[in-house]
């Protein structure tokens, strides 16, 4: 067998060898006839010239070969109490179904197709129904409000938009379609039909000429085929946060993606054809798409889609129920649904109830995973646990510990070693490689390994302008660390404006402009400070117009309601508190990196460039008065 180093090393001086391996595993409708074209701009591309279909390789591929009648994906609904199972045959026969209720709508090739879902089957079925018919989905997470709905809209500007009466959250029902329709009532793009999968939990009435029942579409449609593409179409745009309200709109393609992510589910996770793999995250985030969707079908696994959370539905045991109920060998979390169950049941009582021999190992991601999580689960389960990094643009993990080529040392805290493809430095603003250590930008050589993004959707400059301009030649993960003397990677934080909320990408900019927009805020800040459950949260500190004289609980409530209406609940903003100013350096630029260091209690150094160091001192006091600066 390979080791690690064998592999790697091969990965990098011979990227086309190693991938070109890597997909011969996958039906091609015609090869590729270049495995990897360096001149493609604005970055290197995969399989230029190779005809494929993803949903084919997701589906038919395994059903043709006999293996119709194996477990594809296990729904699990602790909120509805229902659960059901479809078998690759079913999977198969309800996702063309689909694809001809899209057809019907006129989707085609190339179309965009908006997905607004909950945690139900009929999420993954749309979306592999687009994959079919060769349309690209983009998958808006349930937690953000009309707003971004319509930002979305506007931006993929979908024919058609797939979508639920409603999904369930432990304290509520969270209606979709009166946010829908507020959203295409707010976009300039509107949609020529609307799919409505109704749920008994609440009614959708339809909008005629523009809203078809989902039940009764497919009741009527004709299964379609699988429509062949070129391995470089987008599959799918997923938006993510960036530095400003505007999110980015990441582009996945159908041929590297597929390649990728079946190579990762033995390389990475160790799992096999027939294994059950289980991702407990939504299809409305990366990864969703890649280890509840795409990676466990590819590879001919079951795949569990849970409609829950990990504590509350019912009880802090419910991880451990499903892994027990349904054999998962796999699971895959972020560390806050960890901490959330450490939380109420530390002495994992619950899991004593139920027999997790048939678990093979836990891989967490989506957050820099604090080594007291790790032992914690690591000591009460008894099995290997993975903390491995990436990001929803390169769809897969950049750092991991490869179980399935050889199992490394682990050195909690770090997401171990950089994984194949991704030549991962560390460099400093000159871009001089940093020595080990010592902290600086983390980059990846070009080119990326297949699965990342090609660019951003219908924007090239802002791909460019976003990743690839400050060092030529090297995509900008956002994140800082460094790498140790045994080449382990160290992930500390983001060095935008970006932060982690629950595993939950977010935009401090984003709730910074709808603060803004408030007709008695001058200007604004939002920071992220830490949390011990979600990891980080957002905070906002705000001045006030001149005159402005209001009641300061009032206004608060204000301020918190305008976040979770115009970004949503996801956003979990319930921090915020008013400032006679804010720090800035000479040139006005806002000091939030300062600000974040004394509401964590770490240590920071007075910038050199503050215009007012006073300022500081209020900072502190206002940040004392909301638990902080402590
Ligand atoms: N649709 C509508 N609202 C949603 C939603 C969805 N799909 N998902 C979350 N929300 C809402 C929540 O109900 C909550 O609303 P509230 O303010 O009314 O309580 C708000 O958004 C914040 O949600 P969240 O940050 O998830 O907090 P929580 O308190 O509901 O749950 C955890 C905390 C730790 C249990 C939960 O965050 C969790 O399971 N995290 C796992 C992380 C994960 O899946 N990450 C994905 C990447 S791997
Ligand atoms: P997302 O695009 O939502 O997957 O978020 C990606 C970002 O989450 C990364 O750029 C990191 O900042 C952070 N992240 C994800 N996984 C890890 C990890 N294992 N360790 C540290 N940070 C992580």
């Amino acid at each position: 067998m390979s080791t690690y180093q064998e592999l790697y090393q091969q990965s990098i001086n011979d990227p086309e060898a190693f991938w070109g391996e890597a997909a011969s595993h996958l039906e091609w409708f015609k090869p590729a006839d270049k495995i990897l074209d360096m001149d493609a701009k604005p970055v290197p591309r995969w399989f230029v010239g190779g005809k494929f279909n993803t949903c084919h390789n997701a589906l038919d591929r395994h059903v043709e070969a006999g293996n119709g009648d194996r477990n594809a994906l296990i729904y699990d609904s602790p909120v509805t109490g229902n659960a059901k199972t479809y078998t690759y045959s079913e999977l198969r026969d309800a996702v063309a179904k689909f694809a001809g209720v899209l057809r019907a709508q006129g989707v085609e090739k190339g179309d965009r197709v908006l997905v607004y879902m909950p945690m139900i089957p009929e999420a993954a079925i749309a979306m592999l129904a687009c994959a079919r018919l060769g349309a690209i989905h983009s998958v808006v997470f349930g937690g953000f409000a009309a707003n971004e709905l319509a930002t979305r809209i506007n931006d993929a500007q979908p024919k058609a938009i797939v979508s639920a009466s409603c999904g369930i959250e432990p304290n509520r029902v969270v209606e979709y379609k009166p946010l829908l329709d507020e959203a295409i009532e707010l976009s300039t793009h509107k949609p020529s039909s609307c799919v409505i999968y109704a749920r008994p939990q609440a009614e959708a009435p339809l909008i005629e000429g523009r809203d078809i029942d989902w039940m009764t579409a497919v009741e009527s449609a004709e299964p379609t085929e699988c429509v062949p593409v070129d391995a470089t179409d987008p599959l799918y745009i997923l938006y993510t946060s960036g530095t400003t309200g505007q999110p980015k709109g990441v582009v996945r393609d159908n041929g590297g993606h597929a390649v990728a992510m079946h190579w990762t589910m033995k390389g990475i996770y160790n799992v096999e054809p027939g294994d059950v793999y289980w991702a407990a995250s939504d299809v409305g985030w990366v990864v969703g798409h890649s280890y509840i969707v795409y990676a466990p079908l590819l590879a001919g696994c079951t795949t569990v889609m849970y409609e829950g959370k990990p504590v509350g539905t019912p009880d802090p045991g419910a991880f451990w129920r499903v892994i027990e109920q349904y054999k998962v060998k796999v699971l895959f979390t972020a560390p806050t649904a960890f901490r959330a169950i450490k939380k109420e049941d530390p002495d994992a009582e619950y899991m004593k109830k139920y027999d997790l021999s048939c678990m093979d190992s836990l891989f967490l991601a989506g957050e820099r995973c604090d080594p007291d999580t790790l032992f914690w689960a690591r000591d009460k389960l008894g099995k290997p646990v993975v903390d491995h990094w990436w990001q929803t643009e390169t769809g897969w993990g950049i750092a991991a510990n490869p179980l399935g080529i050889e199992p490394m040392e682990v050195k909690p805290g770090s997401p171990t070693v950089a994984m194949p493809g991704y030549d991962v430095q560390v460099l400093d603003e000159e871009g001089n490689e940093k020595a080990a250590g010592d902290m600086g930008n983390i980059v990846v050589k070009l080119p990326m390994p297949p699965s990342c993004l090609p660019t951003l959707w219908n924007n090239d400059q802002r791909f460019i302008d976003s990743y690839l301009s400050k060092y030529p030649g090297y995509y900008l993960t956002g994140d800082a660390g460094f790498k140790d003397e045994d080449g382990y990677l160290w992930i500390m934080s983001r060095t935008d404006d970006v932060i982690n909320v629950a595993g939950h990408r977010l935009s401090t900019g984003a709730m910074e402009e709808v603060l803004a927009g408030h007709a008695d805020i001058a200007e604004c800040a939002v920071i992220g400070v830490a949390d011990a459950l979600k990891g980080q949260m957002p905070l906002g500190m705000v001045v006030l117009k001149a005159g402005v004289d209001r009641d300061m609980d009032e206004l608060r409530k204000e301020l918190i309601q305008r976040v979770r209406d115009l970004i949503g609940p996801v956003a979990a903003f319930k921090l915020v508190t008013v400032v006679k100013r804010l720090p800035k350096t000479r040139s006005g630029k806002i000091l939030r990196g300062t600000m974040s260091s004394i509401a964590d209690g770490t240590e920071w150094k007075m910038p050199a460039t503050i215009d007012d160091p006073a300022i500081l001192d209020e900072i502190t006091e206002a940040l004392q008065g909301l638990g902080y600066a402590k």
